[in-house]
């Protein structure tokens, strides 16, 4: 029989976990990538994005797993997000000097 203890001793606790994680700027250069690797260690991942810099081409292999939702949002407006989130990474806001300064106040994330 496994137990507890088996699970906790060999470190397999966590893949048993499914662990919630929210990615801003989803869809952008360092999100879309942070959420490739999420869904890959068997993370649920909800991405949210704009589109102002980013692209939905860089998540559309994502679109078919279960477990990734993608919500195009201004994460600077409020929203709620229904249900606990283990971990949240903030990567909404435009990297590029050029990009930010066309609109420095649209970008105030
Ligand atoms: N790219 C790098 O090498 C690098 C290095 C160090 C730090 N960073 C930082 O990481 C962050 C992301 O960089 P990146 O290269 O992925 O940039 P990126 O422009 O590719 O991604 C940013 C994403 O955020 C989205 N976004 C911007 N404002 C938003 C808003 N209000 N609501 C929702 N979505 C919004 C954009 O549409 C885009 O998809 C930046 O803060 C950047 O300074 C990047």
């Amino acid at each position: 029989m496994i137990t507890t203890e088996y699970l906790l001793k060999y470190d397999l606790i966590v893949h048993l976990e499914m662990k919630v994680s929210l990615v801003t700027g989803g869809a952008g250069f360092i999100g879309s990538h942070l959420c490739e690797s999420l869904l890959m260690l068997g993370h649920r991942v909800i991405a949210i994005d704009n589109l102002i810099t980013g692209s939905i081409n860089n998540i559309n292999h994502l679109n078919k797993d279960q477990n990734f939702a993608f919500i195009n949002r201004d994460v600077s407006k409020h929203f709620d997000i229904i249900g606990d989130l283990d971990h949240v990474f903030h990567f909404a806001s435009p990297a590029s000097p050029p990009d930010y300064e066309r609109g420095p106040a649209k970008f105030s994330t």
